[in-house]
């Protein structure tokens, strides 16, 4: 397993650099350089999704670049690191998710490969938008670093950079959703169309909005996830020493 994380900046200070790479694709230049870490002794790209210092909102995501740098560094399995809100009872601050489905509800962003020009036209298999052996992977890894992670969950993919209405949090749970969060989508899919195994480990900072009372703050949101930060560093060393090949 060739990995590489996709996740916040917040992520990328938890492990030492080894090297860093200026790259540009024919999408344009990715969120940041990726960079090589050490993750446990092993060495994992890691890509920060909203640049570094984060400044990229989801809709501007360069998604095409993101995944084109990390196909063309030999990567072949991608971990996202994804927040999000929780739509459904049990999913409170802090507790992490594999979900196992999505609902893309974003629109206007470049969202695949296959746009018409000389990259061949392909309608690729979506039923499971997550791969299975490297969630499951996931999972694993999560338990010998004695973490709970929540298998499965449907996660709703809004526009953002705005949170949601109530309304709209009840629409995503009646949807079926569980968790929602603005940047799986066009990711999960392009990593798709390039061949890459992705999973994704989400980490609920908030109730959806509506589901509790008062309003959702980015304090409050900051706070959470950089606690929970902890947990998932142990969660991607225990991933990236699973493989005697990494
Ligand atoms: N909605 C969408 N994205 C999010 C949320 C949310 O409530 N919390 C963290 N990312």
């Amino acid at each position: 397993m060739k990995l590489a994380v996709i996740g916040g900046t917040g992520a990328l200070e938890m492990f030492r650099k080894l090297r860093s790479t200026a790259m540009t694709t024919p999408f344009g230049a990715p969120s940041d350089r990726p960079r090589q870490v050490d993750v446990g002794g092993s060495e994992v790209w890691f890509l920060a999704r909203h640049g570094d210092p984060h400044r990229i909102p989801p809709h501007k995501i360069n998604y095409r670049a993101n995944i084109h740098a990390l196909k063309v560094l030999g990567v072949d399995s991608v971990l996202a690191i994804n927040a999000v809100g929780g739509l459904v009872p049990g999913l409170s601050a802090g507790t992490m998710v594999a979900p196992d489905q999505l609902i893309d509800y974003t629109w206007g962003r470049a969202h695949t490969f296959s746009d018409g020009g000389s990259a061949p036209l392909r309608h690729i298999d979506f039923t499971h938008p997550f791969d299975g052996p490297l969630r499951e992977r996931l999972l694993v890894a999560a338990g010998r670093a004695g973490h709970e992670v929540v298998d499965g969950g449907c996660h709703a993919v809004t526009q953002g950079p705005r949170l949601e209405t109530a309304a709209e949090v009840s629409r995503l749970a009646a949807d079926g959703c569980d968790l929602v969060g603005m940047t799986a989508m066009p990711e999960a899919a392009l990593a798709r169309e390039a061949g890459l195994d992705y999973a994704s480990l989400c980490v609920v900072a908030n109730a959806g909005a509506g589901l509790e009372d008062g309003p959702i703050t980015e304090d409050d949101i900051h706070r959470v996830l950089q606690a929970a930060m902890r947990n998932v560093k142990d969660v991607i060393v225990a991933l990236a020493g699973s493989d005697p090949g990494n």
